[in-house]
């Protein structure tokens, strides 16, 4: 027998409730939730809810509407994005960044940008590509920058903390090279090796806020984030995206996006991959 976890129907969520929740989302992240995430909504707020024990959305939506911390903000925005992530996602990006960006250019100088990093996987697959290109030779390494909005995924990017069904998938010689595994208490999980976190600063940054780069990055990496977003919000990151690239830098965006309907300088390289001239 299993129970029948009723728990978030306990909280009542209506339209006219939702639609505020969907409104304060998209102005603070630029997330549209459009009319089909209500059940969503309801059941990720209702944990908030009980938790907190907040009697309905009602007060839910004032307690938002007059906190001046931000911190409710926060708590809302770690519980509605959407943090799928894994190491070596979109494999093609990362042969591509070997195949055709390391050879030219690939030093201390080199800076990354992994925009919407998530629990971290996106920015130390890049670190790990990096670093078996360069081997131990290089004198310099490069730097990676990797900004969420979640705070909560930040925390696991940080820590650098994996279950070992993370690293399933990928080659042996990279787990025993960059993971070390867990024993004890922390059996069954694996952590990045230092040499691999010390090339990556994680950072709270909402893309929908004026950047505060100006031509500093030769590689931004912003996959599987627009995808969340309307075509205005979209249209203003790219062009963050272009003033933040130094000239003949790449933005990588995730194989189910394109910069279709977006005005944009870019040239086109190949699907996901564009180049500022
Ligand atoms: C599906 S994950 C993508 C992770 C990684 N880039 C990848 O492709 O595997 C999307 C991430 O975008 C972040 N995100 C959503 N809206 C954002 C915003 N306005 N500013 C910054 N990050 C945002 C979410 O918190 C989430 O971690």
């Amino acid at each position: 027998m299993f129970a029948v976890d009723n728990n978030s129907m306990n909280y009542k969520l209506n339209n006219g409730e939702y639609k505020k929740l969907a409104e304060i989302v998209y102005n603070c992240a630029g997330i549209d939730l459009g009319d089909n995430k209500k059940e969503l909504v309801h059941a990720r707020l209702s944990k908030i809810l009980r938790k907190r024990k907040i009697s309905g959305f009602q007060e839910y939506i004032s307690m938002l509407r007059t906190d001046k911390t931000g911190d409710e903000l926060v708590l809302l925005l770690d519980a509605i994005s959407t943090n799928v992530t894994h190491f070596f996602r979109e494999k093609e990006h990362f042969n591509f960044l070997i195949e055709n960006i390391c050879p030219h250019k690939c030093s201390g100088n080199f800076h990354f940008w992994s925009a919407g990093c998530s629990s971290g996987e996106e920015p130390y697959t890049i670190a790990i590509t990096l670093r078996e290109y360069l081997m131990k030779s290089a004198s310099s390494i490069p730097h990676i920058l990797a900004t969420d909005l979640s705070t909560k995924v930040l925390g696991k990017a940080i820590a650098g903390i994996y279950p070992m069904k993370a690293v399933e998938n990928l080659d042996i010689s990279l787990v025993k090279k960059y993971f070390l595994k867990g024993s004890g208490s922390s059996a069954g999980s694996i952590k990045i090796k230092k040499e691999i976190a010390k090339m990556v600063t994680f950072e709270r940054l909402n893309l929908i806020e004026p950047l505060p780069f100006r031509q500093e990055f030769d590689v931004i990496f912003c996959r599987n984030v627009m995808i969340y977003f309307d075509n205005e919000t979209r249209q203003k990151i790219v062009n963050g995206f272009y003033n933040a690239l130094k000239p003949e830098g790449y933005l990588i965006i995730g194989h189910s996006e394109s910069l279709n309907g977006i005005k944009h300088m870019f040239k086109y390289i190949k699907p996901t991959i564009y180049r500022k001239p």
